[in-house]
């Protein structure tokens, strides 16, 4: 937890950006895995982190913008849950480490907001994505659930994204702990791969890395020798000398904050010619896409700068074919490359998701585009100095893609299909990195890990070593 000046400065900026009304953030309760005492590693939800720091289950924030009073809600254990639990912190104790003067037990927060409501009062809440605080909500507001949606309030997200957009030198420094976390998961998954083992056995290394470190994952480890598959979490193959090894994964440190990386390595000691030509096209895109982070750059040109980066690779040895910005125009680099280049990064691995792609990425004149490639391109806006932000390019030979569009004609003028079905069996190759946009350009969140293919097969030779 931050400093209480933190979260009360925090507070003050969206009480004054809201303007009129109440506004309550909802934290996370624990949730059930499989029976009702068996819950998943608690999280707290990232808003309430964001403007409170404590990270609790079963806890709520009301503010009264034009009052300035604020509340935190919620019980105090009874004694039947502290045998299992032990005793916790009162709820006074946690709102003065937040710098909230009030607390309020949960049985009253109804009539507060109720009365507010019916005085015709704004109430301000963020999109509820857990069932349990859309119940909660449409409880205290007495309301059904599917009505909950028409008081999701534009302004607080604005408000709320406005803030968590730009992160602080507090917030950096966290989230360089997660980054350098998350290069000890890729250097050790890059070193200890070897034919024969599981993917299960490289993956189960890996998350042992952040947890060992008193952190979490920052979303479930994609580790996999398909990584055509975008979001693949299977590890249940054996691997061999000839496959490639897609390993996407991230530390969350004590405080929240995510990293999120990728590496592709060959599990014998170097790539065959063929995954190396295509891995050396997937890194010059990401090295020309880092060299035009910076402020006022839209991240859609630098994701569509990354797009024709690829297609002049995979023009010069034949898979594609015609002018690179036509082909990039009429998206038949989307053969290969389907989704977005980056996305933000914070206390959220896809910082802010649940508040709305359209706000974290986009601007009210700048839509996110519902074409295929496109509508995956989590951020299109342009740069500001604290965004924090991953870069991560791509090649997947998808075969069920090929076939369909191979039988539909689709970009025949820029595909070479005779030679795509040789690469059916391919797999898939991302790097991943994070990065802080400064004044004038970006910076790197963590250490330079190996990404140039010699280095990544120097380090598979362990000849290497970091
Ligand atoms: N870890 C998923 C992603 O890179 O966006
Ligand atoms: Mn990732
Ligand atoms: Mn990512």
């Amino acid at each position: 937890m931050f400093s209480k000046e933190t979260y009360i400065a925090r507070r003050d900026r969206l009480k004054k950006q809201v303007g009129n009304g109440i506004i309550v953030l909802m934290g996370n309760e624990e949730s059930s895995m499989n029976f009702k005492d068996n819950w998943y590693h608690f999280r707290q939800d990232s808003s309430f982190l964001y403007f409170c720091g404590i990270n609790l289950p079963d806890l709520a924030f009301v503010l009264d913008t034009e009052s300035g009073e604020e509340y935190i809600i919620g019980d105090e254990l009874t004694m039947d849950a502290i045998v299992w639990t032990g005793p916790q912190p009162s709820i006074a104790s946690l709102a003065e480490k937040a710098g909230v003067k009030n607390t309020k037990a949960t049985s009253a927060v109804s009539e507060l907001l109720l009365q507010a409501k019916n005085s015709g009062r704004a109430i301000h809440i963020l999109p509820p994505y857990r069932p349990e605080n859309k119940l909660k909500l449409a409880e205290w507001l007495a309301i059904r659930p599917n009505e909950i949606n028409s008081l999701v309030s534009e302004k607080l997200i604005k408000s709320v994204v406005a803030q968590r957009s730009i992160k602080t030198a507090e917030e950096i420094t966290e989230i360089e702990k997660a980054v350098l976390l998350t290069n000890k998961m890729h250097l050790t998954a890059m070193k200890m791969t070897r034919e024969g083992m599981k993917e299960s056995d490289i993956a189960g290394a890996v998350n042992e890395i952040p947890l060992s470190a008193g952190g979490q994952l920052s979303f479930p480890v994609i580790l996999t020798k398909n990584g055509q598959i975008l979001h693949n979490h299977y590890h249940g193959n054996t691997i061999q000398v000839g496959d490639m090894i897609l390993c996407d994964c991230g530390a969350e440190v004590a405080s929240g904050y995510a990293g999120d990386m990728t590496r592709t390595f060959p599990v014998g000691g170097e790539f065959t010619q063929r995954q190396k030509e295509l891995y050396d096209i997937v890194v010059q895109s990401h090295r020309a896409s880092v060299e035009a982070l910076k402020p006022g750059v839209r991240f859609k040109d630098v994701h569509l700068l990354a797009s024709k980066t690829l297609v002049e690779g995979l023009t010069d040895i034949g898979l594609m074919r015609g002018n690179a910005e036509e082909a990039v125009a009429a998206g038949a680099h989307t053969m290969f490359f389907q989704c977005g280049l980056g996305h933000m990064m914070g206390l959220d691995v896809h910082d802010m998701e649940d508040l709305g792609e359209q706000y974290v990425g986009y601007t009210d004149s700048f839509k996110k585009s519902t074409e295929f490639g496109l509508k995956s391109l989590r951020l299109g806006r342009e740069l500001e100095q604290g965004f924090v932000l991953t870069v991560e390019p791509g090649i997947y030979i998808i075969p069920e893609l090929i076939d369909m569009w191979k039988s539909e004609g689709k970009y025949a003028e820029f595909l070479n299909y005779d030679l795509l079905e040789k690469y059916k069996d391919f797999g898939g190759i991302r790097v991943e990195e994070d990065f802080v946009i400064t004044k004038s350009g970006a910076d790197l969140l963590g250490e330079a890990i190996p990404l140039d293919s010699a280095d990544v097969e120097n380090v598979r030779r362990g000849e290497l070593v970091m």
